[in-house]
């Protein structure tokens, strides 16, 4: 049996009203509490993400933006007369490479897997040229570029650098035209 309250309604009324109040309250909390737990987590996001991003943006002002591959030597420049060529691998082990002195006396290095059906390619001192033997492609030694026979692409730039005598391999470049 219901008991009255002072104001003229039962306690059962009374009960219900005072859950509903809670019930609202506890909702409003709820939503407050949420929209500040979201806002705290989205500002340590974004924080976070700025301050991972600074110290490369910071390098790459600089200049010191970490290169795409490692610089890899590949053999003292004494060693390596005019008209000889060396293999080496580059950027992997995979990636066969040729390091060439051309009898002009320039440095230039390419992966040497054809561009035709990935033979091997070699330089040929005589013609002053590379050649694959497979299908006879021709590569220009100056840049890379078919010039004659199956190979339609040209070879991958190996970029170069040469320091106290030393030739190093530093970058790669695929070239299109
Ligand atoms: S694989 Fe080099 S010309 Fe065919």
């Amino acid at each position: 049996m219901a008991t009255e309250c002072p104001k003229g309604r039962n306690r059962k009324q009374s009960d219900e009203d005072m859950v509903n109040l809670i019930d609202n309250v506890e909702q409003k909390d709820d939503l407050k509490y949420n929209r500040r737990a979201f806002l705290k987590t989205a500002v340590g996001a974004s924080m976070a993400l700025g301050l991972s991003t600074v110290p490369f943006s910071v390098r790459a002002m600089i200049g010191l933006a970490e290169p795409d591959h490692d610089r890899v030597e590949i053999i003292r420049l004494d060693q390596l007369p005019k008209g000889e060529s060396v293999t080496f691998h580059y950027p992997t082990e995979n990636d066969p490479a040729l390091l060439i002195h051309t009898v002009e006396g320039k440095l230039v290095a390419y992966n040497s897997a054809c561009t035709h059906l990935m033979c091997p390619v070699f330089y040929q001192k005589e013609k002053d040229v590379l050649l694959c033997p497979c299908h006879k492609g021709y590569f220009d030694v100056n840049d890379g570029h078919p010039v004659a026979g199956p190979p339609q692409r040209e070879l991958p730039l190996i970029e170069i650098e040469v320091d106290r005598g030393v030739v190093y391999a530093v970058g790669r470049q695929y070239r299109h035209g």
